[in-house]
């Protein structure tokens, strides 16, 4: 049992009452990115932990993603769409310029009731909609919430730039929030940050409002992703270890209160690095990346689906989520599952 939080006002609580994920079939693996780009496996495997990454296919598209997880949520939830209050993707690959990825979700599952939205906060994506949703669950004025993070980040992958293409990979998880009156599971505290000065840091330039499609590029590449590794690797370590200490001090946590931190899989060297700061025992640091890649915003519901369904995190356990991303963004939540 968690000590009192000191700004938790509300009797009520957002608990997690649903999970779920989908992954594309198709797989691309490290000896297969060795074929299109100067790499290795060996490289890929040290330096990132990644092994294999699911890509989608030319009809496989960010909101049909978000759809089958979110169903997959609803049924571990066992509610009906039509119950849902809100729907926030967490995205930065969306479906459409406009509108939202979430208009489409809200379609799929025939959620009438909803109001929906997306939410651009990259890798943080996620947890920025776990925040946001704690909010008007905790107020009482609503009660269901879907929250997914839904990334199809290898349609803006430049395949012909090692530094990034071996990264990413697409995917969606996605979670039921729903509020709940016995004070004591459920989301106990959550904080967000952002860094706007470091945007460069990890970005993609085209096409919004500075280079329009209408507007010839001056150099083509800017319709990808591009990355600044050793930046985002400093200040991704730098953030986690600074996100996680704040859940636990305001929390009253120590590392043996904790039964797992589930943070945004973007480089298996980042997450070590990070947990061996909060000196946290292996045993209670999520780690799939090798199957997945980096999945931006889906990354942190995919790994909580994995490890409740692999039985690392049981209904009782104190667990914290963490994320960092570009923006640059980050945000960590604790909560009794
Ligand atoms: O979710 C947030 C998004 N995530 C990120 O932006 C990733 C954060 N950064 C990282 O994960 C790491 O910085 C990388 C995995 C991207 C790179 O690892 P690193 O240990 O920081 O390598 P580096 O960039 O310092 O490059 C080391 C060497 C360079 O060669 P030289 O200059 O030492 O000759 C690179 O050219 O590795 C070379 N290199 C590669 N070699 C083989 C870079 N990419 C590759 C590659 N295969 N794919």
């Amino acid at each position: 049992m968690t000590k009192a939080v000191k700004d938790q006002t509300s009797t009520y609580r957002a608990i997690i009452a649903g999970y779920g994920s989908f992954v594309p079939a198709k797989r691309l693996t490290n000896d297969d990115l060795s074929k299109m780009v100067d790499t290795s496996d060996e490289w890929i495997t040290t330096r990132t932990g990644i092994k294999v990454r699911h890509i989608t296919n030319d009809n496989e598209t960010t909101a049909f993603l978000a759809a089958e997880a979110a169903k997959r949520a609803l049924k571990t939830a066992n509610l009906s769409p039509s119950e849902l209050d809100i729907i926030i993707v967490g995205t930065i690959t969306p479906e459409m310029v406009f509108p939202s990825t979430a208009s489409f979700v809200q379609r799929q599952l025939k959620a009438q009731k909803a109001w929906v939205f997306d939410l651009a906060a990259a890798c943080s994506g996620f947890i920025y909609g776990v925040a946001i949703s704690q909010q008007f669950l905790q107020s009482g004025r609503y009660k269901n919430a879907l929250v997914i993070g839904a990334e199809t980040l290898t349609k803006i992958t430049n395949w012909k730039d090692r530094t990034s293409c071996i990264l990413f990979g697409d995917g969606a998880g996605a979670v039921v929030l729903q509020r709940a009156d016995d004070g004591r599971r459920g989301v106990i505290y959550s904080m967000m940050g952002a860094d706007g000065q470091r945007w460069e840091a990890l970005n993609c330039q085209a096409y919004g409002s500075r280079y329009p499609a209408g507007k010839k590029l001056n150099d083509p590449d800017k319709i990808y992703m591009e990355i600044k590794g050793r930046e985002v690797y400093q200040q991704a370590v730098r953030r986690i270890v600074e996100s996680v200490t704040e859940c636990m001090e305001k929390c009253g946590l120590t590392n043996d209160d904790i039964a797992m931190v589930i943070s945004h899989q973007m480089n298996a060297r980042i997450i070590e690095s990070a947990a061996k700061r909060l000196k946290l025992p292996d045993e209670k640091v999520f780690l799939n990346i090798s199957e997945y890649g980096n999945t931006s915003a889906a990354s942190v519901p995919i790994a909580f689906d994995d490890c409740v369904r692999s039985g690392r995190v049981k209904r009782g356990d104190i667990v914290i989520f963490v994320a960092f991303g570009a923006g640059l963004t980050w945000g960590a939540s604790v909560f009794e599952f």
